[in-house]
């Protein structure tokens, strides 16, 4: 007989014992983040990273201690990493992560459930389910909304133009998860701003439509869909006798944070009977604020709405939901397997792998519900309200200096700028010294051709000192030149 005790120390158990071990090596873990550390990131070389890591043996004969390989993690790893919480890592929209949402992952990852069936996570599907319902009220919609979460915005969007695509499909009586694109597909097409994430040409791709199919629309000064360019643009897809069958707009775009004006879109999706998703990735967390609402006025008629938890609702990757106005727009998805979705279970079972492109997954929606109830909407408003006074106070000092020019109106929690007399190369070269010196992590990006450099605040702990500092560093940095 096999003495399997000895690998009982591997696993997680909930006994008294087991929890003793478990509370432990937290502790351990948690006091290996104690590293000495300046700034928002390491200014270790690539070549001196990749060495330091590299001496880790990943797997030896035998295991090493948990303490050991800890306290490695600390000095290699967690030391050198980047500290999104740093008042100078401004670069994306990559946000600190709080304390509620930390420790819950690490009973979600103990206890680990896998919501792909209800035989695997009965009661997370059912907090799913309700983060899912919530998000969807906020975001304005009736009871029969609800959602699924997803690795993240790409994935989000993926799926929501997938139910686009199926559903434009199923209006002509066809099954395209089933029989493959019909005949028509060739004249489909999806609309989005010229400002759009890539993840909507990504998703025409591997939907079989290509990327061509997705029909670019300019965008105005702040980065918002033009309308009358969108209407331009359905003319001459008419004239063409092509058909579009998603309309996609932005709710924040990644470089301008420009929101795209939502009613007069959905307007002409219906009229169209067209697919309107909306991807929120960036500003769904706007439902939050009394103030912010209004900004999003429109989604509630979207189709389908991409809300990233793990960018402005500042939740460790991954975390981020597709909601759909009508729970049965799921059914188009839906694929019976033998062995996980039978489709025979007793009533209320709900297997939430048949809303998803994924199967195993994990039940991210824990830490999301354990931070919004710890943070409570007050807080949390007024945390969001901050980031976007920042940026506001961001655009005007950049405005009426002369350091700087602002190249679009700030809308949400970015700002993009150049500076006067400065080459594309010279704001290269500023973001990258700064970057290898680990004394910021410095956006840099491109607005209709034009280099620019970009700030995307993130961290609420931040004050309109730090920005006044971070502005300084840069301006002083480009003088150098
Ligand atoms: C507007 C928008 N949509 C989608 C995404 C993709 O999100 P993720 O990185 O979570 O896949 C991003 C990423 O920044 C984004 O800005």
């Amino acid at each position: 007989m096999n003495n399997t005790s000895a690998w009982r120390e591997y696993f997680v158990a909930t006994d008294e014992q087991g929890l003793h071990v478990l509370a432990e090596a937290a502790s351990l873990a948690v006091r290996s983040l104690d590293q000495p550390h300046e700034g928002p990131r390491t200014s270790l070389a690539p070549s001196q990273l990749r060495a330091g890591v590299r001496a880790l043996e990943v797997c030896a004969r035998e295991g090493v201690a948990l303490a050991t390989v800890l306290e490695e993690l600390g000095t290699a790893v967690w030391a050198h990493g980047v500290r999104p919480l740093d008042v100078a890592c401004v670069a994306h929209l990559h946000p600190p992560s709080v304390v509620p949402a930390v420790v819950t992952e690490l009973t979600i990852a103990a206890s680990n459930q896998s919501m792909d069936s209800w035989d695997q996570a009965p009661v997370a599907t059912e907090v799913e389910l309700h983060l899912m319902e919530f998000l969807g009220r906020r975001l304005g919609f009736s009871d029969s909304a609800s959602g699924v979460m997803t690795s993240g915005g790409t994935a989000s969007n993926v799926l929501g133009l997938t139910l686009a695509r199926s559903w434009a499909a199923s209006t002509i009586g066809v099954d395209v998860l089933k029989t493959g694109l019909p005949e028509e597909a060739r004249r489909w097409r999806f609309l989005a701003s010229d400002q759009a994430h890539f993840s909507v040409q990504r998703a025409a791709g591997q939907l079989g439509l290509g990327r061509d199919a997705v029909v670019t629309v300019a965008s105005d000064e702040s980065g918002a869909m033009d309308i009358r360019a969108l209407d331009s643009a359905l003319s001459q897809l008419d004239a063409q006798g092509l058909v579009p069958i998603a309309f996609s707009a932005t709710a924040g775009t990644t470089d301008l944070g420009a929101i795209d004006p939502l009613a007069q879109i959905a307007e002409r999706a219906r009229h169209r009977g067209a697919w309107f998703h909306v991807d929120a990735a960036v500003a769904g967390a706007f439902v939050m604020s009394d103030v912010l609402r209004e900004r999003l006025a429109g989604v509630e008629l979207a189709d389908s709405v991409t809300v990233d938890f793990h960018k402005l609702w500042w939740q460790p990757f991954n975390a981020s939901a597709l909601v759909v106005r009508d729970v049965e727009r799921f059914d188009l998805l839906r694929v019976r397997s033998n062995y996980l979705d039978r489709g025979d279970e007793l009533e209320g079972m709900i297997n939430l792998v048949g809303r998803s492109l994924d199967t195993s997954r994990r039940f991210d929606a824990a830490k999301v519900v354990a931070s919004l109830r710890t943070i409570g909407q007050r807080d949390f408003a007024a945390m969001l309200e901050h980031l976007v006074g920042l940026n506001d106070y961001c655009a005007r000092r950049i405005t009426v200096g002369d350091d700087f020019e602002l190249l679009a109106p700030a809308s949400s929690v970015t700002c993009v700028f150049d500076a006067p007399g400065a080459s594309a190369d010279d704001l290269r070269r500023v973001q990258q010294e700064l970057l290898a010196e680990g004394a910021m992590v410095l956006g840099r990006t491109e607005i209709r051709g034009r280099a620019a450099l970009k700030f995307t605040f993130m961290n609420p702990l931040a004050t309109f000192e730090d920005v006044d500092e971070l502005l300084r560093v840069v301006a002083q940095r480009l003088h150098r030149r």
